[in-house]
């Protein structure tokens, strides 16, 4: 991602904001593991979506018109001690060049410069509710301000949410963000291959997570842009199921839902496939039925089609393939109108993914739902999922969970599957795992 793709972001959001206005955005903290030991840093999404800049301490500000520059970025100062154990910072000094900010300050000087921005601004772009400490800073320079106005003093009257300008701007991908997103969909296609090509029933379900992490990493995907689901058996029916500690049996399905996060970027892929490389009887009719609404789903991606008319169409060909397997017994509009799939598939069809797996954006814009555009990616992930113990399906169904996922950006004449380097008829898992 070059410098310039940063700027535009910027400037982007400074046409959105007011004249006389400014926009206040911390970066991420580091977080506490346990004890002295903290969580690999992963930058706001936001924070780093408008500067690139994978440091934590540091506030992004934008202010439009402002004579010595639009955008200002606080940040650490270079510190070689530090910079000895941890590694190197950034610092000011080279900032502006570096990310291409107008001016730079060191956050230490930030109580002392920041109020001073603020003054005379009627409007703040700032969202509360996401760090307490700051809010409180932030109120305090502003109460700061308040306190002068017999001075003179200015102080903002309006505060607006910051982040729904900037989720706007997200949900659109440029073609370089589209590039990074078709590389972490790549590796998680191989992983995912390389995890059908390894299973063996005995095999602990952390063993097949292992050769998908192991993928990831070497592709430079250090981390997962969640923790890998690996189910076996009835565990495929826990939605979130992240133990990962039993055993792979002969006979039993295996799902992982597994994706990376590579520069920033997530891939969120899920397969379903035979732990001994053969499907069952009933294991294929089932497959065969969320396969198709996954299809039926992908189908409707396209411009001008709304949000909701792929999860329309997926429910509508697992809903008659419920009624086909005898599972439901009643008419498909019945099916639909009573939403009677809803024990076996309780989830959405999909959701956009970006720079969070679970990406930001409007689903809805006016209480209608969200027409597709070029640009906007999602993943098409229906299931169905029948309990051990659920009797109101005939035994042979019992036990058995299966979600079909891709990630599938819309284009200007249709959608790219973005993940379709990993296969999912059962003829083709069928012939790589048996290759
Ligand atoms: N892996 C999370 C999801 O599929 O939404
Ligand atoms: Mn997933
Ligand atoms: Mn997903």
């Amino acid at each position: 991602m070059t410098k310039s793709e940063f700027r535009k972001r910027r400037h982007r959001l400074l046409g959105m904001m007011a004249a006389d206005s400014i926009a206040i955005l911390p970066a991420g903290s580091l977080k506490t593991r346990s004890r002295d030991t903290e969580y690999v840093f992963r930058q706001d999404s936001d924070f780093w979506y408008l500067t690139g800049f994978n440091e934590p301490e540091a506030v992004l500000v934008l202010v439009p018109g402002r004579e010595h520059g639009e955008t200002v970025l606080f940040c650490r100062e270079k510190d070689p001690e530090f910079e000895r154990w941890n590694g190197t910072l950034l610092g000011p000094e080279a900032a502006t060049d570096v990310l291409g900010v107008d001016d730079a300050f060191p956050i230490k000087d930030m109580d002392d410069i920041l109020p001073g921005l603020i003054e005379g601004k009627s409007r703040v772009y700032y969202t509360l509710g996401q760090s307490e400490a700051f809010d409180k800073r932030l109120m305090g320079w502003v109460n700061h301000i308040r306190s002068k106005v017999r001075s003179g003093a200015r102080p903002p009257g309006e505060f607006i949410v910051l982040s729904h300008l900037i989720h706007e701007l997200r949900l659109f991908k440029s073609a370089a963000e589209l590039k990074v997103m078709r590389q972490a969909a790549e590796i998680a296609a191989r992983a995912h291959c390389r995890a059908m090509q390894a299973v063996k029933p005995g095999m602990k379900e952390y063993q097949l997570e292992a050769e998908i992490l192991h993928e990831f990493a070497r592709s430079g995907a250090r981390e997962a842009a969640y923790t890998s689901i690996v189910g076996g058996g009835v565990n495929a029916c826990i939605l979130h199921y992240i133990d990962n500690r039993d055993t792979l049996k002969d006979g039993d399905l295996v799902l992982i839902d597994a994706g990376c996060e590579l520069d920033m970027y997530a891939s969120d892929i899920t397969r379903t496939f035979p732990v001994n490389g053969r499907y069952s009887p009933e294991q294929k009719a089932l497959y065969e039925v969320v396969l198709a609404a996954q299809e039926a789903a992908i189908a409707e991606v396209r411009p001008g089609n709304h949000w909701n008319h792929p999860h329309e169409a997926s429910t509508r060909v697992l809903s008659q393939g419920l009624i086909d397997l005898g599972i439901l017994d009643m008419s498909l509009d019945e099916a639909l109108d009573k939403e009677a799939y809803k024990p076996w598939f309780m989830h959405r069809t999909g959701h956009w993914i970006g720079i969070d797996v679970h990406d930001v954006g409007d689903y809805k814009v006016g209480g209608a739902w969200r027409l597709l555009e070029p640009g906007m990616v999602l993943t098409v992930e229906p299931g169905l999922y029948i309990d051990a113990d659920d009797e109101r399906v005939d035994p042979k169904w019992r036990g058995i969970g299966i979600r079909i996922e891709d990630d599938v950006a819309v284009t200007p004449g249709g959608h790219e599957i973005l993940t379709a380097g990993v296969p999912k008829s059962v003829a083709d898992i069928e012939a790589l795992m048996a290759g």
